[in-house]
């Protein structure tokens, strides 16, 4: 597989999954709700493949708590030099905004030395740094202030955007403002999954707003600040076919993908250099009365169409990511990277496979006119997956929860090589 010169081949973590002793609303929360999901997980995912292997870790209520979670923040050094040698070319990562300001105006100077370190060691071992400025995690002097509910959090935030551009434009080209805005609205305000577990649809329009409005100023800022900047979407590209083509399915196709993807992207188009898109699996879906609540949606049922799974009993569908471009590209008609795509696997015999297939698909697109210009794979590291906490292993390296050792998983290899020879 050939790739067009330049195209840029990385893997992606976000602060909070990996950094280690993050101090935030997610912690906070984890804290008060850990017991809770070693009590649900059983319901939750006794019905995996997986489970004899991860229940003993999926029922104990410290799997839930971040705490040291990848040690990224230290090992940084050791994970770069890893990455250099598979050969990838650049690094997906978030900046933790409530290490830089743990009070409101209070900048912790260390902090920013940190990420200035990690981004020359990125560029002196020829990594291009990818930044997300929001991966799902505030400070909790903004949390207690209502998040993204309350306007005063933009106002926040782009001070926050400012000092960071400002800091580091000599050396980060590409920053991505938002990660999964709208998932945010979907787990955090209407689903009730996520922090703050809000299920109230007003409000959850309110954040919506909010989140728009806030991609679009920071991206003007960053525009004002480093004009020759690159801004983007970071957006979970939930698109999925309708069962058996019925009508009444493709209009549910529809209004999901317009409400977890194009209601977005149309609010942001004129402010985005590209868009990333993130795509994990597509799911077929059909409305039933019968329908056991999928997505915290009613009605809507997804139907199993008997491909494999990955440990947290996502459809393996690879292949899913061609359609799912070209429609990107058919509406907005923007350069694209592939921000993340992966699957937990904790005994990689998948994800090999899953790159292979995934990349033939890429090309794919790029053959058809698509225009993609990188693929990041999630996750470098096996790293703290949210609610799941540590059982999801998305790493294309392992990592040794007692010792924090590093191990390069053979898929790792598998990419590597396709790297190496596109
Ligand atoms: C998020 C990551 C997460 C991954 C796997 C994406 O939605 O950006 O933070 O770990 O999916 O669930």
């Amino acid at each position: 597989m050939k790739f067009p010169p330049g195209f840029i081949w990385g893997a992606a973590t976000s602060a909070h999954q990996v950094e280690g002793h993050n101090n935030n609303d997610w912690s906070h929360w984890e804290q008060a709700n850990a017991q809770r999901l070693a009590n649900e997980s059983t319901k939750k995912f006794g019905h995996v493949a997986a489970w004899e292997r991860i229940k003993q870790q999926a029922t104990d209520p410290q799997n839930y708590i971040s705490g040291i979670a990848a040690a990224h923040y230290d090992k940084y050094p050791e994970d770069i030099a890893i990455m250099k040698s598979l050969g990838l070319k650049a690094y997906r990562f978030s900046i933790e905004w409530s290490r830089l300001e743990p009070a409101e105006g209070e900048w912790q100077e260390q902090a920013f030395n940190h990420y200035r370190e990690v981004i020359k060691h990125l560029k002196d071992n020829g990594l291009e740094p990818f930044v997300t400025l929001w991966h799902r995690t505030l400070p909790l002097w903004i949390e207690e202030k209502g998040g993204w509910e309350n306007g005063y959090t933009i106002e926040r935030y782009l001070k926050f955007v400012e000092k960071i551009v400002t800091e580091y434009k000599g050396s980060v080209r590409f920053w991505m403002p938002l990660n999964e805005p709208e998932f945010e609205v979907l787990g955090a305000y209407l689903g009730g999954t996520f922090p703050p577990q809000v299920r109230n649809p007003i409000r959850a329009f309110r954040v919506f707003q909010n989140l728009v409005k806030t991609y679009n100023q920071a991206s003007l800022l960053i525009h004002k600040l480093q004009p020759e900047a690159q801004v983007g979407t970071a957006q979970a590209a939930i698109t999925a076919d309708a069962y058996k083509n019925r009508w009444l399915n493709k209009i549910a196709t529809s209004a999901l993908s317009y409400f977890s993807n194009w209601r977005f992207l149309n609010a942001v188009k004129h402010h985005s250099d590209f868009f990333g898109v993130q795509y994990y699996s597509r799911p077929t879906i059909n409305l039933s009365f019968k329908a056991k609540n999928n997505y915290g949606l009613p009605f809507v049922e997804q139907i199993d169409l008997g491909l494999p799974k990955s440990d947290m009993g996502w459809e393996i569908n690879p292949e899913g990511i061609y359609p799912t471009l070209t429609e990107v590209w058919r509406r907005y008609h923007k350069p694209i990277y592939v921000t993340e795509n992966g699957l937990p696997d904790a005994v990689d015999t998948r994800r090999g496979q899953f790159i292979k297939d995934t990349l033939a698909a890429v090309h794919k697109a790029v053959q058809n006119g698509v225009d993609i210009r990188g693929y990041f794979h999630w996750s470098l590291l096996d790293n703290f997956e949210w609610d799941k906490g540590f059982w999801s292993k998305f790493g294309l390296i392992e990592v040794n929860r007692q010792t924090m050792e590093r191990k390069v998983r053979p898929s790792a290899y598998i990419y590597s090589n396709i790297i190496k020879n596109s």
